[in-house]
C-alpha cells in the first residue's frame, strides 16, 4: 500500500500530526503540499521530506483567511496537478471553563477548527469533483465524539466537523471522493503548549506519538475507513459513551479533577468585578 506518485495536500503541516503525516507520505515518494502559517517551520518539514527523496511544496496559508485558502488551492492545482488526498488538519485548542476563556480564544477556535476546516473542504471538494477522484481527511478529535469539561468550545468545533463530515460523505461519494474523520485522543504535540491548550502532556495519561497517528491516517487512505479512532482506548470510550453515556461521564469527572487548567477570568474581564456572590456571607 503506497502513495507513490500521488499528491497529498496537508494543512497544519508545520508541526505535530500534520508534520508526521507528511514525513510518512514522503517515504513513498508522494508529493506533499505543506501548508500552515509558519513558513520557516514549513521549510524545515520540506527539508525532511526531501531527505526521504520526495517532493515538497510549501504554500503558507492562514485558514482563518478566505483569500489564503482560495490561493492555497489555486497554487496547489497549478499545471493541472491532481490532488489525490487532502489532509485537512489545522487546528488548536484553548482549554478552560467557558467563563474563563477570552472572547478572542473562542473566536479563534471557531474560525480555525470549524470555519477554516469547512472552507478548506469546500475548495478541496471543488477540485476533486472536477477530478472525479479524491480523499478528504478531516481532523476532528475524540472530543468530537465525547463531551468533556473545560473543552466545551473546542468540543463544539470538533463535533461540528464530525457532523459536517458525515453529511458531505453522502454528497461526495457519487463523485468518487472518500471522506474520513480522524478522532485522536491525546497526542504528544505542540497542541498542549503554553500559548495553546496549556496542559502538561504527562497529565494526559495515554497520550500517543504523532507518528502512530500518522500510520493510522495512512492506513485509512487505503482501507477507506470513515472514522479513525486512536488509540484503541478511544474506540472503546466512544462506543461505551454512545450506549452508556453515564458510565463514561463518571470516569471523565474523576479524571478531570486531576488536571489543572489555565484561568484568566480576573485579568481579562475586570469590568465584571462589581458582581458579588449571591450566596456568600460576606456580601
Ligand atoms: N494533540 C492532540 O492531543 C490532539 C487530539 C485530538 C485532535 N487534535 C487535532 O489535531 C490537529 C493537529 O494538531 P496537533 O496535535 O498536531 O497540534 P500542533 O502541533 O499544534 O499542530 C497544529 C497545526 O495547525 C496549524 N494552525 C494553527 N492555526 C492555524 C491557522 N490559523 N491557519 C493555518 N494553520 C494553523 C499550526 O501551524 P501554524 O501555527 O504554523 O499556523 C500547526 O501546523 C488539530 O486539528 C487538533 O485539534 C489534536
Amino acid at each position: 500500500m503506497k502513495l507513490t506518485d500521488k499528491t497529498m495536500l496537508i494543512t497544519g503541516a508545520s508541526s505535530g500530526i500534520g508534520e508526521a503525516v507528511a514525513l510518512r507520505a514522503s517515504k513513498d515518494k508522494c508529493t506533499v503540499i505543506l501548508s500552515a502559517r509558519d513558513e520557516e517551520k514549513l521549510n524545515k518539514v520540506k527539508e525532511e521530506v526531501e531527505k526521504n527523496g520526495s517532493k515538497a511544496i510549501v504554500i503558507p496559508a492562514d485558514v482563518t483567511k478566505h483569500e489564503d485558502i482560495k490561493n492555497l488551492f489555486l497554487e496547489a492545482t497549478r499545471e493541472n496537478r491532481v490532488l489525490d488526498v487532502v489532509f485537512n488538519n489545522a487546528g488548536l485548542g484553548f482549554i478552560g471553563n467557558i467563563w474563563e476563556l477570552t472572547a478572542e480564544e473562542i473566536q479563534t477556535m471557531v474560525n480555525v477548527n470549524a470555519l477554516g476546516m469547512i472552507l478548506v473542504t469546500k475548495y478541496a471538494s471543488e477540485v476533486m469533483v472536477r477530478q472525479k477522484h479524491g480523499h478528504i481527511i478531516m481532523t476532528s478529535s475524540l472530543a468530537g465524539l465525547i463531551s468533556l469539561p473545560q473543552w466545551a468550545v473546542y468540543a463544539a468545533t470538533k463535533w461540528a466537523i464530525t457532523g459536517f463530515a458525515d453529511s458531505i460523505h453522502f454528497e461526495l461519494k457519487p463523485h468518487n471522493i472518500n471522506v474520513t474523520t480522524l478522532h485522536p485522543g491525546a497526542v504528544k504535540t505542540d497542541f498542549f503548549a503554553k500559548d495553546k491548550a496549556n496542559i502538561d502532556v504527562k497529565d494526559m495519561g495515554d497520550a500517543v506519538d504523532a507518528e502512530e497517528v500518522a500510520d493510522a491516517v495512512y492506513q485509512a487512505i487505503f482501507t477507506n475507513t470513515q472514522k479513525i479512532l486512536i488509540p484503541k482506548m478511544a474506540k472503546n470510550y466512544a462506543l461505551i459513551y454512545r450506549f452508556l453515556p453515564k458510565v463514561v461521564q463518571k470516569l471523565i469527572e474523576k479524571q478531570a479533577k486531576d488536571i489543572e487548567y489555565h484561568t484568566n477570568v480576573e485579568e481579562d474581564e475586570p469590568e465584571f468585578s462589581y458582581i458579588k456572590c449571591v450566596k456568600c456571607d460576606s456580601n
